[in-house]
Parts: C-alpha cells; structure tokens; sequence
C-alpha cells in the first residue's frame, strides 16, 4: 500500500535511480497492482515478431500511400463544376468521391495499424489503481515521467525504425487529409473575375450588378421548367419546350397583396412571349441566375389602402412603380432567405432566426437579430409593359460586413 511505501526520496537519491526503478516506484506510490503482466514475444527473434511487425508496416504504408493520394486529388483532379453535356463531366464527377474514399482509406488504415500495433506488440496487463484526491507531489511527477518513458520502451516502437517512420507519416498525413480541405475556405473576398450572373464574385455585386454594365434586366420568375436534349436542326440543345425557365413579369402578373420571387435576367436571355424560339439555348443562363446567392428578390405588390401608409427611406422615394416594392431576398443577418411575406400586417419574415421586416417601411428591421434593412432594388416599366430593374442595389446584399456602409 502507498502508506508503506518511501516517499521522502532526496533529489539525489531520484537522480540516481535508474529509470526501471523508477517506474516501479511510481507503481507502487500510484497505488496500482499489476494483476497481470505477460510479454507477447518473450523469445527474442521469434519469427512471428517479425511478421507481426511486416503486417502492421503494411497498414502503415497503405495509409500513407492514401494520404498521398488524397492530397493529390484535392490539389490536382480537375474540381471545377460542369453540367450536363459538358465534357469531362464524368471525370468532375469523381472528385468527391475521390477524395472521401482516398481520406477514408488514409484513416481506416492507419486505425487498423494502431489497433494491430497494441494487440500484438504491447504486453498484456491488468492493473487495478485506486484514486486519492489532492495535487501531485514532486516525486510523483518524477515517476509518472519514468512511467511513461517505460511505456515508450515497452512498446517497443523505439527500435522499429520503419514503423516509427511510417507511424509518422501516416498520422501527418491522416492530419493532413483533415486539414487541407479548409484550405480551400481561404478566399480573397476582393479578387474580382468575370462579370456574370454571380456578380464578379466579391461580396457586395450579384446579377444585378450587370446593370452597371449597361445591361438591360428583367425581373423574372422562375417556372421551374426542365430542360432536356434535343435534337434540332441547328444542333443538339438542352431546352424546355414550350415554357421558357425564366420568364419576365408584368405588374398585373401579380395580385394585390401578393409577393413573388424574381431573378435579374439579361435581355439576351429572355426566351419567352413574342421572343420564344424553341432552339434557343439559355436555359443554362437561367438556372445561373436561379442559383446566383445574391440574385434573388422578393416583388411584393402591397394593397392600395397599405401602399398609401408607406414611408420612403432617404433617397429611395423612385424605387417602388406604383404599389410595387423589390426588396433583396437575403436576411441582412447571416443570408438566409426571407421567404415569408405576411400582407395582413406587411411583414417579411425570416425563418431562420425569426427576424421580421417591415414591407411599408423600406424592410427596416422591427423583430430579431437583423440590423439592417433590406436593400430595395429601383423598379421601372419598359415601353412593353414588363417589370425592369431601374438600376442596381445601391448598398451590398445580404448580411453585415466590412464593407458595408448602410
Ligand atoms: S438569417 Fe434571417 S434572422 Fe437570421
């Protein structure tokens, strides 16, 4: 028992023990009883050792080769995302599943190698320790160091040099299979590309950018229209037939208290009323505008007798046509879209953390955790009566960030 044991060691007389004294010291002083103690290979160059340890390398080197692997898809395999009828569609394809079974394997491998290593190398044992309270002593701290150096040795990994190399690699490289996806969270937030329906891919353009850009833009709805191949006389092409996907809004397209949600579409883009022709292809077009994060807006036409207790926000006063208000779909408190209009009391409701904006008031926040009004998008009529937008948002989309100045 600890009790009967010396404990008032000098620190010579610590420095002096050798460190299999000392581990044995601290077995005693920690309480523990070691019940059952026997070595897995106690007849050195037993054949079987060997074999164990080829086994266990085996593992090894398969988790690393994975590892490899997946780092090499992550930073080589093609990545970017094509779409029906592209080439190298099957080839993007394969990316993730590339890199979930190449991780996978990265970590299941060097698992198996773990588990193998401690099943046939470490030495069985059943101790039995009992707790006491308080904070440990000088000589305990000293022994618990030699005890676990005494783990070190008993493992044995010390003189497997090739398993200790591949156990070492492995683990970096399982880590790294962990780590190396959030690599690609890194962005630059102002490096700019191409203008598109996207915006230019800084966080303050959408669609609607490209009416800077002297882009006519339609508000337009989405019919939900599927396309599909056909063969025509120009080609092979990917349309809807009959029902455009977007098609452009009329003011009476929408009833009196009534909200629906559109997207920017350019007027190259538009493939419907007089302008439908079955062989054009845009409805690639389309859906990037769909899928845009920053393009969609919510068109409400808010009842006469509501429209009449509606008060402008500074500067904004031409935005709304008639009783027709366009108000970005994207919470101004983390981007969820704000799905819910309610005309009864003109709310916008946001579903995510319940934040509620007020239609009659330029969508100024009156509930929850939104700060910041939405931003209302200026509306007009084109000389064929459908809804345009007048000019861009004249603030970001979507929630608060540095750049923001509203
Ligand atoms: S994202 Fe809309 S309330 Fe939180």
């Amino acid at each position: 028992m600890s009790n009967e044991v010396k404990k008032d060691y000098t620190k010579a007389e610590l420095e002096a023990m050798s460190n299999g004294e000392l581990a044995a010291l601290g077995t005693e002083l920690d309480d523990v009883t070691i019940a059952y103690r026997k070595e897995r290979f106690p007849i050195a160059n037993d054949p079987a050792e060997k074999r164990a340890e080829n086994n266990v390398n085996i593992w090894l080197a398969v988790s690393v080769l994975s590892g490899i692997a997946f780092l090499a898809v992550y930073l080589f395999w093609p990545w970017e995302p094509k779409f029906h009828g592209d080439e190298g569609l099957g080839i993007f394809s394969m990316y993730t599943p590339l890199l979930g079974l190449t991780s996978g394997l990265a970590l299941v491998a060097l698992g198996v190698a773990i588990v193998q290593y401690v099943k046939k190398f470490i030495p069985e044992e059943v101790a039995v320790q009992r707790r006491h309270d308080g904070p440990s002593s000088e000589l305990d701290r000293r022994t618990t160091t030699a005890l676990l150096n005494d783990a070190w040795e008993t493992s044995t990994l010390g003189r497997r040099k090739v398993t200790k190399g591949l156990l070492g690699g492995a683990g970096l490289l399982a880590g790294l299979a962990i780590i190396a996806p959030m690599g690609g969270m890194i962005k630059n937030p102002w490096r700019a590309y191409e203008m598109n329906y996207n915006g230019d891919g800084t966080l303050w353009t959408s669609g609607w950018t490209l009416h800077d850009k002297g882009v006519k833009l339609y508000l337009a709805r989405d019919t939900g229209a599927i396309a599909e191949k056909h063969e025509t006389a120009t080609g092979t092409h990917f349309t809807t037939e009959g029902v455009s996907r977007l098609v452009r809004v009329r003011p009476e397209d929408i009833a009196a208290g009534g909200m629906e949600t559109v997207y920017p579409l350019a007027e190259e883009d538009v493939n419907d009323g007089a302008n439908y022709d079955a062989e054009r292809d845009v409805y690639e077009n389309h859906m990037h505008s769909i899928h845009g994060p920053r393009n969609s807006v919510m068109l409400i036409r808010l009842r006469s007798q509501d429209a009449a207790k509606v008060v402008e926000r500074d500067g904004q006063e031409d935005f709304h046509y008639g009783d027709y208000y366009a108000y970005s779909k994207i919470c101004t408190h983390i981007g969820c879209p704000t799905s819910l209009y309610e005309a009864q009391t003109n709310r916008i409701l946001c579903p995510c953390h319940q934040s509620q904006f007020d239609a009659l008031q330029y969508g100024k926040p009156v509930f929850g955790p939104a700060a910041r009004a939405l931003p209302q998008l200026p509306l007009a009529v084109d000389e064929e009566g459908y809804l345009i937008a007048k000019s861009n948002f004249i603030e970001p989309v979507g929630p608060a960030f540095w750049e923001r100045k509203s």
